[in-house]
C-alpha cells in the first residue's frame, strides 16, 4: 500500500508497522534484539506467513550482526540457535522455517571465511527474501487474473494484503491485481475472529486502495452465497502439504465447505515458499494454540463467564477435496495435488522463491 512499508531494513534495524494497533493508529516499531523480532511475531506485531518469513530474515540478520562469536564455527552455531528461537515464536508458517534456513544454508558457505564475511551474507540473503516477496506477490497477482471475473463479488478470509507481506499481499493481492486492470470488484471481508483481522487490517488496506468492500462476521458467508452470490472465495495459506491440504487462518476450514455445498470456486493463494514438500498431508501440520484472553476478550473486556473453558486453534487445515485450486507466483495448480504441486515445485525454470 502507497505510503507505508509492512517491514523494511533501516539504519542497522528492522522496522515494522505495530498491527495491533490498526486501523487506528499507524505506529512503527524498531528492534535491533532477534529476541525482540521473535517476541514481535509471537504477540502478533507483525503476522501473516510472508511477512514472519521476512521478520524471521531480518530477526536472523539481527543476530548475526550484534554477535560476539570469536570464530566462524561459534557464530554459525549461534545462528542455529537464534533459528530456533525465532521458529518457537509461530509454530504453523512455513514461510518462517523456509527462511531462517535459507539464512543458514547462505551462512553455512564454506568460502565465507571469515565473521565479517559471514554477516554480510546473513544481512543480503534477508533484504533477498524480503524485496524478492514483493515482485512474488505481483507474479501471484498476474497469474490469477484469468480467474477474476468482471464484477465478481470476492469472499476472503483473514488479512492477506500488504500488511500480511512485504508488499501488495497474495489472495487479496489477487483483487487488487483484477481491480488495478480495470475489473470491478467487490470484496465481501470476514471479520476474521478472534483477532479481528479482516475487520481492522483487511477493511483498512482496502479503504486506502480505494477497493468497494463490505464487512461481515464470519457467520454471515454462508447467508451471503445464498441471497447476494459470491463468484469465488480467496484466502491465503500458512502451509500447504504435499497433498494440497491447507493451514490457514482458523474458520478457512468452515468456508471451504461453505462455499463446496454452494459450488462456489474456492481459491487458495500464497508464494511457493509455503508449501511444505516434507509433509504429505495436513495431520502433520502444527497447529499453533493461542491464549484464551483472545476468545474470552475483546479489546480488553471480557465477555465470557469468570473461567470459562477456551479452545483458540489459530489456524484449521481445509482438505485438498474442497480447494479448487492453488494459485502461486509459478502460476495455477489443480488437483490432483500430490502430482501437480510435485511437478511445479520441481519445475526450474520460472522463479527460485
Ligand atoms: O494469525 P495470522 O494473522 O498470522 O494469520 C494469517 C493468515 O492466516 C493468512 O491467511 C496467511 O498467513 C497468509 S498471509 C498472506
Amino acid at each position: 500500500v502507497a505510503g507505508y512499508k509492512t517491514i523494511e531494513w533501516v539504519d542497522g534495524k528492522v522496522r515494522m508497522i505495530d498491527q495491533r494497533q490498526l486501523p487506528h493508529t499507524l505506529v512503527y516499531v524498531e528492534y535491533e534484539d532477534y529476541h525482540q523480532v521473535a517476541q514481535a511475531i509471537r504477540d502478533m506485531v507483525i503476522r501473516g506467513a510472508p511477512a514472519i518469513g521476512a521478520a524471521a530474515g531480518y530477526g536472523m540478520a539481527l543476530a548475526a550482526l550484534h554477535s560476539r562469536a570469536a570464530s566462524p564455527q561459534e557464530l554459525r552455531v549461534e545462528l542455529i540457535q537464534a533459528a530456533h528461537d525465532l521458529g518457537a515464536s509461530r509454530p504453523t508458517a512455513h514461510d518462517l522455517f523456509w527462511a531462517t534456513a535459507r539464512i543458514l544454508k547462505r551462512t553455512n558457505d564454506k568460502t565465507l571465511s571469515d565473521l565479517v564475511s559471514i554477516k554480510a551474507a546473513a544481512l543480503e540473503e534477508a533484504q533477498q527474501i524480503a524485496h524478492a516477496n514483493i515482485e512474488i506477490n505481483r507474479r501471484i497477482g498476474l497469474n490469477a487474473l484469468p480467474l477474476i471475473p468482471d464484477k465478481a463479488r470476492i469472499l476472503h478470509h483473514c488479512n492477506t494484503g500488504s500488511l500480511a507481506t512485504v508488499d501488495y499481499g497474495t489472495a487479496l493481492g489477487v483483487a487488487r491485481a483484477a481491480f488495478e486492470h480495470g475489473k470491478q470488484v467487490h470484496v465481501y471481508v470476514d471479520e476474521t475472529r478472534p483477532r479481528l483481522q479482516g475487520a481492522r487490517l483487511t477493511a483498512w488496506e482496502l479503504e486506502q486502495l480505494g477497493i468497494p468492500y463490505t464487512v461481515i462476521v464470519d457467520s454471515a458467508s454462508g447467508s451471503i452465497m445464498r441471497r447476494i452470490g459470491i463468484d469465488l472465495c480467496l484466502v491465503g495459506c500458512d502451509r500447504i502439504a504435499a497433498n494440497g491440504d491447507t493451514a490457514n487462518k482458523i474458520g478457512t476450514y468452515n468456508l471451504a465447505l461453505i462455499a463446496h455445498a454452494h459450488h462456489v470456486p474456492f481459491y487458495v493463494v500464497g508464494p511457493t515458499s509455503t508449501i511444505d514438500m516434507s509433509i504429505c498431508n495436513g495431520d502433520e501440520i502444527n497447529i499453533e494454540e493461542r491464549p484464551a484472553e483472545e476468545v474470552t476478550h475483546i479489546a480488553g473486556v471480557q465477555i465470557t463467564p469468570e473461567g470459562a473453558p477456551v479452545a483458540n486453534p489459530a489456524f484449521d487445515v481445509t482438505p485438498a477435496q474442497y480447494i479448487t485450486a492453488i494459485i502461486t507466483e509459478r502460476g495455477i495448480t489443480r488437483p490432483p495435488y500430490i502430482e501437480n504441486l510435485a511437478a511445479m515445485m520441481s519445475d526450474k525454470g520460472i522463479i527460485q522463491a
